[in-house]
């Protein structure tokens, strides 16, 4: 906590080919390196002004050219979340670039609201995607599709959810950044919790499912989602969807949800649903400290 990240890591990033990555952690604020921008999340005004000023601190000693500074309050309250806001550098700059994680290409739109397009923290377990090159993949609450992009590079055929039809419209905008025909590959603008139960209809099974929901939403006619309550319905209704062998993502940012209470959910899944599994846990990422973003589980059926 409380340092940039060290010249050398700074190195391994740029020669992997990644330039989306935590730059500062604090529990008041952190910053995160955009390609040649940077976004500072914080919690506290003074926390922001602290790390305008530090944030180009840094840059001079990493040499590393920063363009521009946007800054985005951090609100209690996901009705208070506004998009960021430019602190430093030229306005005239498009608010859409484009970044790259081990040479993949997403799309990045700070004028898009309060998220910019891409959850750094999900870097390990979009590579472990990627390296275990499933052939098909369900990908829930997928948002701009970064999991399903990472499978079809690898040959998968995917099928993308999220209530939001912009989002999807950003991730078949990556796959086309990516020289990716969407041929072949679903994009669902509906609720998760309406589209499972039509994909077990359909017969449907998939080698990878993804579940990363929000905290908190509201899906079709105004239904509550809430993580702590219904992430045991919604495993249980996307084990239904997985073949024999098939890898769970199950990932969550709510801090009531820790590792013990992810396996306790997974395990009374599997029980529900008589079937066997393993839990694999993907290696911290060494732009985050301990306890710092998503909270994830791999769940390996037999
Ligand atoms: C935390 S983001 C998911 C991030 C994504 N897994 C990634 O790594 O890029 C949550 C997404 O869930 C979507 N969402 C929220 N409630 C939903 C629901 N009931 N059904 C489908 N999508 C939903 C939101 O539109 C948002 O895009």
């Amino acid at each position: 906590m409380n340092r940039w990240i060290s010249n050398e890591l700074l190195a391994a990033f740029d020669s992997e080919g990644t330039t989306a990555h935590r730059l500062f952690t604090s529990p008041s604020a952190w910053v995160e390196r955009l390609g040649d921008d940077v976004l500072i999340s914080h919690k506290t005004d003074a926390a922001r002004d602290a790390l305008c000023a530090g944030v180009q601190e840094w840059a001079q000693r990493a040499n590393f050219a920063i363009s521009r500074v946007f800054t985005r309050f951090l609100p209690r309250q996901n009705a208070e979340r506004v998009s960021p806001v430019l602190a430093w550098g030229a306005p005239s700059l498009p608010l859409e670039m484009v970044v790259t994680e081990r040479g993949v290409r997403y799309g990045i739109d700070f004028g898009a609201g309060y998220s910019a397009g891409l959850f750094i923290d999900q870097r390990a377990n979009r590579a472990y995607v990627r390296a275990r090159a499933p052939k098909r993949l369900l990908n829930t609450f997928s948002y701009t599709c970064s999991f399903s992009l990472v499978a079809a590079l690898g040959g998968a055929q995917t099928v993308s959810v999220d209530l939001s039809k912009k989002s999807l419209d950003r991730g078949r905008a990556n796959f086309a950044l990516n020289g990716l025909s969407t041929d072949g590959h679903r994009f669902i603008a509906d609720d998760v919790l309406d589209v499972l139960p039509r994909l077990v209809r359909r017969g449907d099974q998939f080698d990878a499912i993804i579940l990363d929901p929000p905290t908190f939403s509201r899906g079709n006619k105004g239904r509550r989602w809430q993580v702590e309550e219904q992430i045991g319905t919604l495993l249980h209704a996307a084990l239904e969807l997985a073949a024999p062998g098939a890898s769970v993502l199950i990932s969550t940012n709510c801090t009531k949800l820790d590792r013990t209470a992810l396996e306790r959910t997974a395990r009374f899944a599997l029980k529900m649903v008589r079937r066997g599994g393993e839990f694999h846990y993907e290696a911290a990422l060494p732009d985050f400290p301990a306890g710092e973003g998503a909270r994830t589980l791999w769940l390996h059926l037999k």
